[in-house]
């Protein structure tokens, strides 16, 4: 484990596994490319900038203090090579539509089995807090996150997330829960 990232284990913990009640994502076996991206928007105002971002903005006093030439890559590149963590889900919902929302509307870019697409730049959203994903979501959608006009990929994801909400959304969430 890289030096640097111990003081990331008390929210990500030690595996980068995430800590639900911190609401604290899951780091481990996400791209490492897009790790250091969002590590990126979050010290030059393009992530956790809006004031209704309050758990953004932690992470972007925590990012400042990065080297980003050099501690940044050693913390993604281990994160990335972790294990993805075994989530226990507490979320239903109806597989089958879940899996037809999911694979028209979100899989083109992020892989059938939510695996994450690098050559699309976009994240594995599997082995991941359902919670978080949702407030993701919600950020995307009610302009919290997504809007900076250098943040071209947040600003796609931006718009697709007004593609999906209320049950079909929860649907989706269902199914990405079921892939590893
Ligand atoms: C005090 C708790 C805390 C600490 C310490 C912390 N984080 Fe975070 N981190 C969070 C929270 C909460 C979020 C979710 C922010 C949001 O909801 O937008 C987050 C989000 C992130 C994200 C974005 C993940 C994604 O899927 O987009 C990355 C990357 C990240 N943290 C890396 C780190 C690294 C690397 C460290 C150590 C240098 C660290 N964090 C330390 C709480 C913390
Ligand atoms: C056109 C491609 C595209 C489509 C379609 C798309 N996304 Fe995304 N999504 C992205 C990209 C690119 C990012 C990364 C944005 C960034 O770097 O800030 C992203 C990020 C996300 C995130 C944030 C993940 C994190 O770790 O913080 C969530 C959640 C998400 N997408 C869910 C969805 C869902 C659910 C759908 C379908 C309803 C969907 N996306 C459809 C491209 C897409």
């Amino acid at each position: 484990m890289p030096e640097s990232y111990r003081q990331c284990i008390a929210c990500h913990g030690e595996q980068g596994e995430g800590n639900t009640q911190l609401k604290s994502p899951a780091l481990a076996g996400q791209s490492a490319n897009y790790l250091n991206r969002q590590l990126l928007n979050f010290t030059n105002g393009l992530r956790g900038r809006h004031e209704k971002d309050v758990l953004g903005m932690q992470m972007v006093a925590i990012s400042k203090q990065l080297d980003l030439n050099t501690e940044v890559p050693q913390i993604t590149t281990f994160l990335a090579a972790l294990p993805s963590p075994t989530i226990e889900h507490q979320v239903t919902g109806d597989l089958k539509n879940g899996d037809r929302y999911y694979q028209a509307r979100c899989g083109a870019c992020h892989g059938g089995q939510a695996q994450g697409n690098p050559s699309m730049n976009s994240p594995k959203l599997s082995g991941q807090s359902i919670d978080y994903l949702r407030r993701q979501m919600i950020n995307f959608s009610t302009g919290i996150r997504g809007t900076h006009s250098d943040d071209k990929l947040g600003r796609q994801m931006a718009m697709m997330s007004k593609t999906s909400s209320g049950k079909e959304l929860e649907d989706i969430f269902y199914y990405i829960s079921t892939q590893k």
